[in-house]
């Protein structure tokens, strides 16, 4: 084990419900800073499980008329199930409800007693079973669980405590020498808070249900659920059953949880392990939750969204880079299905699934599918390759600093950036002509060069897709991939041969175009269906022309310059956008499907090329008088045709 250790933790979840978008969020999360983190070079435990004991578990297997642990297997099966779908690649499950975990929670409980801060008494007071949490009655908000806003309950039991008091002041200052503890920023201020407030002692054990660890030297009570859960990052440590992979991971790098428990992981945890004498975790991040179409997913509101059919229905690699894309670590972020199907189609099926289809194609139709190394470069090829340097160096500092969401506009850039490379090196024209045979090699090349480097920078985040792609290059994975590997342009080696037919790797979501929306009206339900991408076996139009028409026919279409005034997106349509266009003379109502290309803020103040006197349609209720031109690529990409400089009103002829 000469490898640099990095250990990194999801929270073990309750096995209360099945899981939602959200926790699989945090699971992507850290299963994507584990397989950056294997992909850097260092050697990782990467641990998730789940959190089986306390009341809240015992009152659900009763209400199903089943035992807490049979409940509970059928529920980790699923956990496990749906970790296995995601493409999760953690090293270790763990079940609070194992012998080996049993074990470290009484053996850490008996060790804090004797040395006297753990000490009997009796708790009466608030209790919230859902988020298994004591309170006082100065914490609560309305009388309620200030955390989850539901009713608390009143216990009195005799129960042991913890002595956290006694920890006040050297908790203090050593989040004070350690400003990175916890993170991001505003938590830390937070807790520092909460805890200037005054650290009441902690009441570890209950009596009053038995679905639990029980206290070793008092098999009346069982360890309360927390303190129990705290201890399974230990456990998975190798704590007492494996003292060097303990030595070799402890103490963990980070605890990622979602920030309603924060305080448990920055709080309870550490003094818990100052009371151990063993070292605290360098770090505790807090993430942001994830709400749905703009509110909390709660069952009663029946928004719960699970990630098992978003996986069937898009698959596990576009709703990984939906989350990390769209989210920013550590703020809360937005799930809605429009945005998922624009992320899909624009950054997955479009950008990358796009740049490998057309790479692919042209390797096999202009020189048999064989990669050839080519000549000199040029000022464009040149320019490529260091933004291909440039995004790994950035890629390699962004991760270092959890920025995961930057790391991929910036991979994203890159991709863009060979897009464009291909219309302005032109390799069918160079195809054409046999004296540019050596040209033509030379971009086939730093195409190719540029997807084996977006493969790797991609996987830990897409890790179905990356080896996708580097199959079609013709490079199998024989080895797990390296960051280094990246770092250096002109690996591809000579002679490499891609796949005699490349594929579509994103399935694009159907998109209805405009005119196909404006011809059926009266429908009213429509179902975004996967398909997949229409081939692009060319980047050059491969439509036929259309037939002859006059130059009377052609006046007879009245274009003009149009100004965006104001763009928004019809309701519940994945496509339309809604535009308020000034012609000059007047205003009028537009309805474009552009929306999976355009934002709405991206259009307003631009100039756009419209038809004005096209007849009137009625779209999704909105009357639309006119259209928005717009050039398609028949790989469904689109982009405006622009008169950036003309005033509103001015004909195109
Ligand atoms: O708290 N958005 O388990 P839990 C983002 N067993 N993340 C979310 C989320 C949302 N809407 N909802 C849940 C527990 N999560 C304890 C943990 S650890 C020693 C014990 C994620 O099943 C988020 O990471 O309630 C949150 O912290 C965690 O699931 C809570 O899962
Ligand atoms: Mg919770």
């Amino acid at each position: 084990m000469s490898k640099r250790p990095f250990y990194i933790t999801t929270p073990i979840y309750y096995p209360s419900d099945n899981l939602h978008i959200g926790h699989a969020y945090c699971t992507t999360l850290a299963d994507s800073i584990a397989r950056y983190k294997r992909l850097a070079g260092y050697d990782v435990l990467f641990v998730t499980g789940s959190d089986e004991h306390g009341q809240k578990i015992q009152r659900k297997a009763a209400e199903k008329g089943m035992t807490p642990l049979a409940y509970v297997d059928g529920i980790v099966a699923n956990f496990q199930k749906l970790w296995r779908q995601l493409g999760v690649s953690n090293d270790d499950f763990i079940r609070t409800s194992e012998a080996r975990h049993h074990e470290v929670v009484q053996h850490i409980f008996q060790q804090i007693y004797e040395q006297g801060d753990i000490y009997k008494s009796e708790y009466a007071g608030l209790y919230c079973t859902p988020c298994e949490t004591f309170w006082l009655e100065r914490q609560l908000v309305d009388g309620k669980c200030p955390d989850c806003g539901r009713p608390v309950e009143t216990v009195k039991e005799e129960s042991y405590f913890f002595r956290m008091s006694k920890y006040e002041a050297r908790w203090l200052q050593y989040i004070e020498e350690h400003p990175d503890f916890i993170q991001p920023a505003s938590r830390r201020n937070e807790m520092i808070n909460f805890v200037k407030q005054g650290l009441e002692d902690l009441c570890v054990s209950r009596t009053t249900f038995d679905w639990g660890i029980k206290v070793p030297f008092d098999q009346k009570h069982v360890v309360y659920v927390w303190f129990d859960a705290l201890v399974n990052y230990l456990t998975a440590a190798g704590y007492l059953d494996n003292k060097e992979k303990f030595n070799h991971y402890w103490p963990a790098d980070i605890h990622l949880v979602g920030k309603e428990i924060v305080r448990f992981h920055s709080i309870i945890w550490p003094i818990m392990l100052m009371a151990m004498g063993i070292e605290i975790p360098k770090m505790v991040y807090g993430h942001g939750w994830l709400i749905v179409e703009g509110d909390k997913m709660s069952k009663s509101k029946g928004n719960v969204i699970d990630p098992t059919l978003l996986i069937e229905e898009f698959g596990a690699d576009a709703i990984r880079y939906f989350l990390l894309k769209e989210i920013a670590l550590g703020a809360d972020g937005n799930f809605s299905r429009d945005a998922l199907i624009t992320r899909i189609n624009a950054d997955l099926a479009n950008d990358l699934g796009n740049l490998l289809h057309r790479t692919v194609s042209m390797i096999n139709r202009f020189n048999g599918g064989v990669i050839k190394k080519g000549g000199p470069s040029e000022p464009v090829d040149l320019e490529l390759s260091a933004l291909a340097g440039k995004t790994v160096a950035a890629y390699e500092a962004g991760m270092e600093k959890l920025e995961i969401n930057a790391v991929l506009k910036d991979v994203w850039a890159l991709i863009s950036r060979a897009n464009k490379y291909i219309d302005e090196t032109g390799p069918w024209a160079l195809a054409k002509d046999p004296a540019k045979k050596e040209r033509l090699d030379t971009v086939l090349y730093h195409l190719a060069e540029t997807l084996r480097i977006v493969a790797i920078l991609v996987s830990p985040f897409i890790p179905h897709t990356a080896p996708k792609v580097l199959a079609q290059l013709g490079l199998a994975a024989d080895q797990p991939l390296a960051l280094n590997e990246a770092k250096i342009w002109g690996v591809l080696p000579e002679g490499t041969t891609v796949v005699s037919k490349a594929e579509a790797i994103f399935p694009r979501i159907e998109v209805v175009t405009e005119a196909a929306e404006a011809a059926k009206p009266e429908k009213k339900e429509k179902t975004a269906k996967a398909e997949a991408a229409a081939p692009v076996e060319k980047a050059a139009p491969a439509e036929e022309e259309a037939p002859a028409v006059s130059i009377d026919e052609f006046a007879r279409m009245d274009l003009r310059v149009a100004k965006v005034l104001a763009a928004e997106k019809v309701e519940k349509t994945e496509k339309l956008l809604k535009l308020t266009v000034d012609l000059g003379t007047e205003q009028r109502t537009i309805v474009s499907g552009i929306a999976l290309h355009y934002a709405p803020e991206e259009l307003v103040g631009r100039n756009v090329v419209m038809i004005v006197n096209l007849k009137p349609a009625k779209i999704r209720g909105i009357e639309s008088r006119g259209m928005v031109l717009a050039a398609s690529s028949p790989d469904g990409k689109l982009t405006l045709v622009a008169a950036p400089d003309m005033a509103p009103g001015s004909r195109v002829k």
